[in-house]
């Protein structure tokens, strides 16, 4: 079997780890036991939410919500249209749980969503933020790791639905996928 391409490690999976357990301890430590609710943004933020989940101190509702960006090709349009959310949330403490903060438009558009739908508060847990591509302004209540402006894979992210299986975050780099497929041809 071909072995995955040599991607550049940006982020280990123990201190991926390590930080989700500070962020769960902290999420526990102010959160109101039965009014939180965490709302999983599929598919990337599957595998911090699953980690994040099982470190909380306590068991918590969740529920998955899909937000797409429509775009013609590689420009989004800006505008975010979303999938799912029909459970209820009214009175709620609202916890949006994101891979990546990028422009900030998912999670500005699912805030309005929550909001709209009668949450009492709605506050944002995501793995990573890159502050350098922001287009709107949104607090991230709790935040992973600030990165700069890579293309990150692993840990649940993908480029084209690859590579989200990989145990950490690494950094995309095409000519090294490209080597890799290329040896694994010769072989
Ligand atoms: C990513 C990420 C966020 C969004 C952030 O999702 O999971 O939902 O982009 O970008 P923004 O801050 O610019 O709105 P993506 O569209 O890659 O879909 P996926 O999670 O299904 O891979």
């Amino acid at each position: 079997m071909a072995s995955a391409p040599a991607f550049k490690v940006l982020l280990d999976r123990t201190r991926i780890l390590t930080r989700i357990g500070e962020l769960a301890e902290r999420i526990g430590a102010r959160a109101v036991e039965h009014d939180l609710l965490l709302v999983c943004v599929i598919e990337g933020a599957r595998t911090f939410c699953r980690e994040l989940r099982q470190r909380l101190p306590f068991a918590v509702e969740c529920h998955e919500i899909r937000a797409s960006s429509y775009g013609n090709g590689t420009v989004s349009s800006g505008s975010v249209h979303v999938e799912g959310g029909e459970f209820p949330v009214e009175g709620k403490t609202v916890l949006i749980v994101e891979d990546i903060v990028d422009t900030g438009r998912t999670v500005q558009k699912l805030g309005e969503f929550f909001r709209a739908r009668g949450a009492a508060d709605v506050q944002v847990a995501s793995l990573l933020s890159k502050p350098s591509r922001r287009v709107v302004e949104v607090a991230i209540e709790h935040l992973g790791f600030e990165i700069d402006d890579h293309f990150v894979i692993g840990f649940g992210m993908d480029v084209a639905g690859r590579y989200r299986e990989l145990p950490e975050i690494v950094l995309y780099d095409e000519a090294v996928e490209r080597a890799a497929g290329e040896k694994a041809a010769q072989a």
